[in-house]
């Protein structure tokens, strides 16, 4: 399929370096817009791993996506600087709407991830949708905000 040969190509262009795996599912994710399962036994084979090796790392990496990406993607951040601003109540929110789990889309189709610092930390809670950032993000805006992307 198309998917295994974009995979094929990339672990080519990559197989000479020291620490292959990372470059490797950044350019996948880069051109697939997500790590799709297939993708795990090429890497597995390619680099002489096993496949839970290869799970591990894309979960412990939460820039990693599993399924593509939804009609929007609202990313809040989770680091210190917004927690202690108040972002864990957008956390809670946004989790509610995800059924408890930071992995996969609200009702309405919107893809809502957690990040780890967006740059704007003087200006916390921030939040990124479809790639602008906003900062000093409190309840009632990010309310606003998963209701104007429809999640
Ligand atoms: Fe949230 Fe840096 S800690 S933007």
């Amino acid at each position: 399929s198309q998917t295994i040969q974009t995979v094929s190509e990339i672990i080519a262009r990559h197989a000479h370096l020291e620490g292959p795996l990372l470059p490797m599912l950044h350019d996948i994710q880069a051109e697939l817009g997500h790590i799709p399962e297939t993708a795990v036994p090429e890497l597995a084979a390619a680099l002489n791993i096993g496949r839970a090796e290869v799970h591990g790392v894309i979960s412990f990496y939460h820039d990693f996506r599993k399924s593509p990406a939804g009609k929007h993607v609202v990313k809040v951040c989770r680091a210190e600087a917004c927690q202690a601003v108040g972002a864990n109540a957008l956390s809670d929110r946004a989790l509610a709407l995800l059924g408890g789990d930071w992995h996969g889309k609200t009702a309405g189709g919107v893809t809502i991830e957690p990040v780890y610092c967006l740059g704007l930390c003087a200006c916390g809670p921030a939040v990124m949708v479809d790639g602008q950032l906003e900062g000093r993000v409190d309840t009632a805006r990010f309310d606003e905000i998963l209701k104007e992307v429809g999640a």
